[in-house]
């Protein structure tokens, strides 16, 4: 009998790359790693033990994969490199001898990694069929034939079905969010200015070795202005800005997501420069191999691989910006591809404070510089999004109080506005809002002016949304691969 070394075969094929592949351990962790259905177990391994007939019947299949291989025939060698990583799975639960078990375990990673190269191939080869496939249905070259034709028609529709999608991606009216109501987050401020404002408007910067960055993945706790920073990227940029929502792409476009990659990055490209925003990536590249990955979520995340790699495309002046607050959960390959990784912290002192008098705008306020330092004091912890909740809730504040109030007192004598006011005032006026209203003066009656007092009673109520044990995992991620922002 062979030796086990000799046994099993050897995969000696060049490395092509790696990405989206079940990982290993799985193979060992599934659940019930039982042999295929339409894999035939040839009858004299029948006779065999049941666990034995596993192993013989892996070695068959690593055989025919390898030999398949070899001819070039990958879809039938990764079916069997597959199925044969099955089977092995399944016979090591059973198998006792430790040389056996090693012997085996020696050689997974090689059909593996093999397995993984192929369907990386695969995908590569699908991908670009599909894109090459849509280019012609562009126009140009088209098939005479009748049946090349009809299906010609149907492509171009399907692309023109798809790119209709894809214009309500394209922000075409600017958010109104600029640069100076981002508060704090000066250095992922500059940053992007760099990416994508400098390359429009100064190209002749980028020269020789310096381009421009190509991907910016923004990560950090919820509600800390990823999105909103975004927004003023789109403002302030002179791009086209396409934003798309992973769930979005998920939910809506089911079964046509990678077309819509594709097309995404196609139209980006024609519509040259611009930005494509993917907010939430996490839930689009999730770590691969995850139990609930599905077939299509795992083939939009290749052809974003693809697309963002740019192989064969001048990718110069299409700049990627993602966004998520689950940095971990994002796939490596994904992760490798953002050349900048910035995280967006909690806001500091100075930026709440400055965050105080952005959500405030030009509402009347009687607050004054040290009103505003105490209130960055006092919100250590909170995040951009609970100061923006919580000017909200204290922008109502006067507006409680007016309906509330007993006493009002005219400002200018007769002519002028109605304002709520103490009893004790001189000139106060026992009434209420509706009364007023009832007297026709409902459009002479103004709120005061925000005080301290409204913030502090708001703020009473109020607690940070983030805690402390999930910034460590920011803090972490940063330090393994982030930049401060
Ligand atoms: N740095 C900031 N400057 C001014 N406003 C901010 C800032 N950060 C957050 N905000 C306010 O908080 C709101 C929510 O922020 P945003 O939607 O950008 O959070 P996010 O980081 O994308 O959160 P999530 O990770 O949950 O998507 C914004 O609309 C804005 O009003
Ligand atoms: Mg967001």
């Amino acid at each position: 009998m062979a030796s086990f070394a000799t046994e099993f075969p050897t995969v000696t094929r060049p490395r092509v790359r790696r990405v989206l592949c079940k990982p290993l351990f799985l193979f060992f962790f599934s659940p019930i790693a039982t042999p295929r259905d339409g894999v035939a177990i040839n009858r004299s391994n029948r006779k065999l033990t049941m666990y034995g007939a596993m192993k013989e019947q892996a070695v068959a299949l690593v055989r025919q994969a390898v030999a398949e291989d070899d001819a070039g025939e990958y879809a039938a060698a990764l079916q069997h490199y597959v199925h044969a990583l099955d089977y092995f799975a399944a016979h090591l639960r059973y198998e006792r001898n430790p040389k056996v078990r090693d012997a085996i375990a020696a050689r997974l990673p090689g059909y593996v990694s093999r397995a993984e190269e192929i369907r990386a191939l695969l995908d590569g080869q699908a991908g670009r069929e599909g894109v090459a496939a849509e280019a012609c249905g562009k126009g140009g070259q088209r098939k005479k034939d009748g049946g090349a034709d009809g299906e010609d028609d149907e492509r171009g529709a399907e692309r023109a079905k798809l790119r209709a999608g894809l214009h309500s991606a394209i922000v075409s009216e600017k958010p109104n969010v600029r640069w100076d109501d981002v508060a704090g987050l000066d250095g992922a401020k500059q940053a992007l200015q760099e990416a994508v404002v400098l390359p429009v408007k100064y190209p002749q910067f980028f020269t020789g070795k310096r381009r421009p960055w190509r991907a910016f993945l923004l990560y950090g706790p919820p509600g800390t202005g990823k999105s909103y920073l975004a927004k003023a990227v789109a403002t302030e940029a002179d791009s086209t800005f396409f934003s798309i929502s992973s769930s979005d792409l998920l939910s809506k476009w089911m079964g046509e997501s990678e077309k819509l990659v594709a097309n995404l990055f196609e139209m980006a490209r024609e519509n040259a420069p611009s930005i494509i925003f993917i907010d939430e990536i996490d839930s689009l590249c999730g770590q691969r191999g995850e139990g609930n990955e599905s077939e299509s979520s795992r083939r939009v995340k290749t052809e974003l691989l693809v697309q963002m790699q740019g192989v064969g495309h001048n990718d110069d002046k299409v700049l990627v910006l993602a966004a998520t607050n689950t940095p971990y959960a994002l796939d490596q390959a994904v992760r490798r591809r953002f050349d900048k990784r910035i995280y967006i912290p909690l806001p500091d002192l100075k930026a709440r404070q400055r965050m105080f008098k952005v959500h405030l705008g030009d509402t009347p306020h009687s607050l004054t510089e040290s009103d505003f330092e105490r209130l960055a004091h006092r919100t250590d912890g909170f995040s951009g999004s609970d100061i923006a909740v919580c000017v909200k809730d204290v922008l109502f504040e006067p507006v409680r109080k007016t309906q509330d109030a007993m006493f009002f007192f005219r400002s200018d004598g007769s002519g002028g506005t109605w304002t709520p006011c103490g009893s004790r005032q001189p000139g106060a006026v026992q009434t209420t809002m509706e009364e007023l209203a009832e007297e026709g003066m409902a459009d002479k009656i103004t709120p005061p002016p925000i005080s301290r007092t409204d913030f502090e009673k708001v703020l009473a109520r109020q607690r940070p949304t983030v805690s402390k044990a999930e910034l460590d995992i920011y803090t972490r991620f940063t330090r393994e691969f982030g930049e401060e922002g």
